[in-house]
């Protein structure tokens, strides 16, 4: 196990109700933003219980927060922000909501650009304190420095770090209006997480494998309940509770981790806008394809106590562990080839063109680059 100092800020408070223990949670005095999406907080009564949870507390409300959140929206929230000079800022909503307001509340006492702050976390000041209210599980957002935003203008979308929630409130019964698909994208996304932080070389720590291994289970046992009736609370607080800690820290304690998929991913969102649960059931199968043979023992470990293969060679096991993945995401309803959602070549080449341009080097080994991004890419076209 390598050397690591850990320190987790966030108070997580989950459970039926818990929205109304708000006002207890934010200080007396705050001069409060709401933060908020589209407005599907506004149908499934979400908005009405903050309302209610912060009677008598005055506040302003900044609306229109999309997926996959633009910086040219969050310039007209950091302005609303400074105009009333505001000094706690609480996100209603999806990990999007959350992820904006980590950049809101970084901006608002600085002077400079939200996407100068996103390019250059050196320039980081005063960061605001913030709060969420979390209605998707995914992200881990609700519990984690991590944002990510993308820019119109240029077509990019870049992660950045600013500080943890002072607190987020879980309510499971929230989750009861997601459509389907951001379910299915949602689960996908926490399993990637969860994938990424532990699919890299054995004997680095029995224990973090072990609570990784524990919340892949978790996933696979609870999806078939969730997509048989998504109002079972017990299936949907497990989901929601797997969400946060697939990437609040705790499962990558002292151990290597390997963010290709995730990265690769973002660039599918930024050129093609597919949804990032969907970009990672694409991406994660071939990228494990394409690394087999560096894997191959992690991958034997994880078919067996995540699947139960035990039959076969190594490669063989491998192979079967990586069919399974596939197979579980498409029970889910996802896609899993490029070609299904019709992306071609010309993205294809662009994604490569920039992690060649950028010189990045992805995953455990740092021998993801372009030529690799290439292979994997081409594996999963059709
Ligand atoms: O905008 P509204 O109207 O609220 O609707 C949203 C949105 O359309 C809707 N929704 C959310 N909660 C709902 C609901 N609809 C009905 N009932 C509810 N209870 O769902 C749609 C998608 O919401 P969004 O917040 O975009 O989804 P998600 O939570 O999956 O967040 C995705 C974003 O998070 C980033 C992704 O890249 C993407 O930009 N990520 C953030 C991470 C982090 N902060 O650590 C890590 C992740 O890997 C990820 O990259
Ligand atoms: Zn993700």
């Amino acid at each position: 196990m390598r050397n690591f100092t850990f320190q987790n800020t966030t108070k997580l408070i989950f459970g039926r109700g818990t929205i109304a223990k708000l006002a207890q949670e934010i200080p007396a005095h705050a001069r409060l933003l709401l933060a908020f999406g589209g407005g599907s907080v506004k149908r499934n009564g979400v908005y009405d219980q903050v309302v209610a949870a912060l009677k008598g507390r005055e506040w302003v409300e900044f609306w229109g927060i999309e997926p996959n959140p633009r910086v040219e929206t969050l310039r007209k929230a950091v302005a609303l922000g400074k105009e009333h000079d505001v000094d706690f800022v609480l996100a209603v909503g999806g990990g999007s909501v959350a992820d904006a307001t980590k950049l809101i509340a970084s901006s608002i006492r600085s002077a400079l650009d939200p996407w100068d702050l996103v390019l250059n976390e050196n320039k980081l000041g005063e960061i605001l304190p913030f709060a969420t209210v979390m209605t998707l599980p995914a992200t881990g957002s609700e519990m984690n420095r991590g944002a990510v935003i993308s820019n119109d203008a240029t077509g990019e979308k870049f992660a950045f770090y600013s500080r943890y929630p002072e607190f987020s409130i879980l309510d499971p019964e929230t989750t009861f209006s997601l459509p389907d698909e951001q379910i299915a994208y949602g689960i996908c996304d926490t399993f990637v997480h969860v994938m990424e932080q532990y699919m890299t070389t054995t004997g680095q720590s029995p224990l973090m494998d072990r609570w990784a291994e524990g919340v892949l289970q978790t996933l696979i046992e609870v999806a078939p309940r969730i997509r048989a009736d998504k109002h079972n609370y017990d299936a949907m607080a497990d989901y929601m509770l797997s969400a946060t800690m697939g990437l609040n820290g705790f499962i990558a304690l002292g151990v290597s981790q390997d963010w290709a998929t995730h990265m690769i991913g973002h660039e599918l969102t930024a050129l093609e806008g597919i949804s990032h649960g969907q970009t990672l059931a694409i991406i994660l199968p071939a990228l494990l394809r394409v690394l087999r043979d560096q894997k191959q023992d992690k991958l034997v470990q994880y078919g067996e106590r995540v699947w139960g293969i035990v039959e076969g060679s190594p490669a063989e096991r491998a192979k079967t562990a990586i069919e399974r993945t596939e197979e579980f995401f498409r029970s889910l309803g996802l896609a899993t080839r490029l070609c299904e959602l019709g992306v071609g070549e010309k993205t294809v080449e662009e994604i490569v063109r920039r992690f060649s341009s950028r010189g990045t080097v992805l995953g455990e080994g740092r021998n993801v680059d372009a030529e690799k991004v290439a292979e994997v890419l081409r594996l999963c076209r059709s």
